[in-house]
Order: C-alpha cells, then structure tokens, then sequence
C-alpha cells in the first residue's frame, strides 16, 4: 500500500518523458508500447513504453519485485504481454510462435539472476550448450577455438574442465557471461550481475561489461540493485516503480532527481511505507517454534 503522499509522488510522474503514448517501434532496437503485464489480478507492469537505444547501456533499477526481472524477460518474450507490443529492429515480436522467437533468442546474450550454469556439465560444455542446442554442432576443433576466446574474454581460459561446484561465486558470473556471448549476440540481458559479489569481483563483472559494449558493440540492458555499478556502465538509468517508469536519465539526472522515491532509493534509506509497516509489525517474535513442533 502506498502513503497518501506517495501516491501523490508517483501520480506527479505519471506522464513522465518515457512513458509518453507516442512512442514508436523504430524509436530503439528494441521498443515496448504499452507493455502491460498481470499475473491473476496482480498487475506487474502498468503501460510501459520504453524505447532501448541500439550499441548502449541501459540500467534499469528499482526496489526488489517492482517488476524488473518480468520486464526484460517481455524483450526476449519469454513472458508474453498481457496488453501492449514488443519491437525489435521495428518488428514486433511478442506475438510469434516459439519456433520463430528461438532464432530472433540467438541474436540475445542473458545472464539470469542466478547464473544458472548446469552443475553437471563442465565449463566448457556450458559454453558449447547454447551453439550445439542452434547449430547441432558435431565439429570439436571450431568449438574448442570458440570456448578458448569466449573464456579469453572473460579471463577464465583454462577453466574449460572445471565444473561449475569449483568454482567461485564471481567465477561462476564470469563463465556465464562467456556462454551469454558464444553466439556472438547483438543485445546481452544481465539480471543482477553483480549481486552476492565482493566489491571488486563485482568491478571486474562491470569492466567485462564495458569492454563487450566498447570493443563487440554491444547493446547492453543490467537489471541491478547496485548504484555504484550503475553508475560506472550506465548511458542510461531507468527506474521502475509499482510497476512504471518514474525515473529516466543518466547517470548525473539520476544522482539528481527531485522525486524522493528515486532518492530513497539510491541511497538506500527505508521510506515511510516501510518505516509504517515495521512499526505495525512490532518488534517482538509473535511466533515461536520449539524443535518438539517439528517432530
Ligand atoms: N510467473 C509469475 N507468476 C506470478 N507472479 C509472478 C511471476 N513472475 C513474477 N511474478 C511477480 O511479479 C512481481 C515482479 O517480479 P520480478 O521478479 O520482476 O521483480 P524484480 O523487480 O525483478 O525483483 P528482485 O529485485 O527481487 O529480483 C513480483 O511480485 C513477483 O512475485
Ligand atoms: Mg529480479
């Protein structure tokens, strides 16, 4: 539930420059119009339109479950629309069947929230798994040179027989964006890349990340939690807010905006309807199990 002066807040962004009912499908590579998502009566996404710009990178943050994850899932559709159109390259893509949006995936890197590398298959054949799954690879040499220079990249060559359980939280992030561009994609999607990481593991993943938009010009959409990170990649920052754009900008406008959510936010701080909900929940266990409850 929003405070009154919270909703007051967010209704003054309620026509902010992205959400403008004009936009169109060349306006970006990759553009939502009025993307709108509900699960059952929950609505997630209210009416986004947002017009991502081809070879940059683009932030998008927001408090945890404002709908982040479920947007960039829309840009590769592997959430459907529940109103609203997805672009890419000015063509609409949120209504082809399976069979057609897996050759437009190949042109898309994703790194997933929880990296999601295949415990039971090496650092190379996690990298190989996407290119055999698309090309039905049976030619070994090819690969191994694919591996190599993808693990290059990342700086884990030499990891290729190692299994994911070896491995280190950053080094697992590191391996995963090495699978997320062995089909050379055009477009990556990182959810959180940086999450559960040291400070400088977590500047190594931000620096790959800027050298895959400098040197394979790379466009490049980071869900993130983590301001510092960006900062440091960011062309551009786009926060979501119950489920609409209420901030846009770069780096600087961000660090600036007037609007107190976007503030509270990146600094971190409890708003009121936090602050309010903590004060009705107490400050004393109401429940309490004894082992005998569990036997
Ligand atoms: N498949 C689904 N079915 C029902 N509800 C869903 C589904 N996927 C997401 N949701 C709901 O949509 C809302 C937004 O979820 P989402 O994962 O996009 O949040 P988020 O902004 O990525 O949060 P976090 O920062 O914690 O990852 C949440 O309330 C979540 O419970
Ligand atoms: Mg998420």
């Amino acid at each position: 539930m929003l405070l009154a002066a919270e909703a007051a807040a967010v209704n003054a962004y309620e026509k902010p420059i992205v959400t403008r009912k004009s936009i169109q499908p060349e306006d970006g590579l990759l553009v939502t119009q009025n993307l709108t998502k509900r699960f059952d009566d929950r609505l997630v996404l209210d009416s986004v339109c947002m017009a991502i710009e081809e070879g940059k990178t683009t932030v998008i943050i927001g408090p945890s479950g404002c709908g982040k994850t479920v947007f960039i899932k829309h840009l590769i559709v592997l959430e459907r629309p529940t109103e609203g159109q997805i672009f890419f390259k000015g063509h609409r893509i949120d209504a082809l069947d399976e069979r057609q949006l897996a050759k437009i995936r190949t042109r898309f890197g994703f790194c997933f929230q929880m990296s999601a590398l295949f415990d039971s298959l090496t650092v190379y054949e996690n990298i190989t798994f996407p290119v055999q799954q698309h090309y039905k690879a049976v030619n070994y040499k090819p690969l191994d040179e694919l591996v190599k220079q993808k693990l290059a990249l990342v700086g884990m060559d030499g990891f290729q027989n190692h299994y994911p359980a070896s491995l280190s939280g950053g080094q697992k992030k590191r391996v995963a964006l090495a699978r997320a561009i062995a089909l050379n994609p055009e477009v990556i999607l990182y959810d959180e890349p940086t999450t559960g990481l040291d400070p400088i593991t977590s500047d190594v993943i931000n620096e790959l990340i800027i050298k895959l938009q400098k040197e394979l010009k790379i466009t490049s959409i980071v869900v993130t939690h983590d301001m510092k990170s960006a900062y440091k990649i960011a062309d551009r920052i786009v926060m979501l807010y119950n489920g609409r754009i209420i901030a846009d900008g770069n780096a600087e406008q961000i660090r600036n905006h007037p609007h107190d959510i976007v503030q509270q936010f990146i600094y971190g701080r409890v708003g009121e309807a936090e602050l309010a909900a903590l004060r009705l929940g107490g400050t004393r266990f109401e429940t309490q199990f004894t082992p005998e409850d569990f036997e």
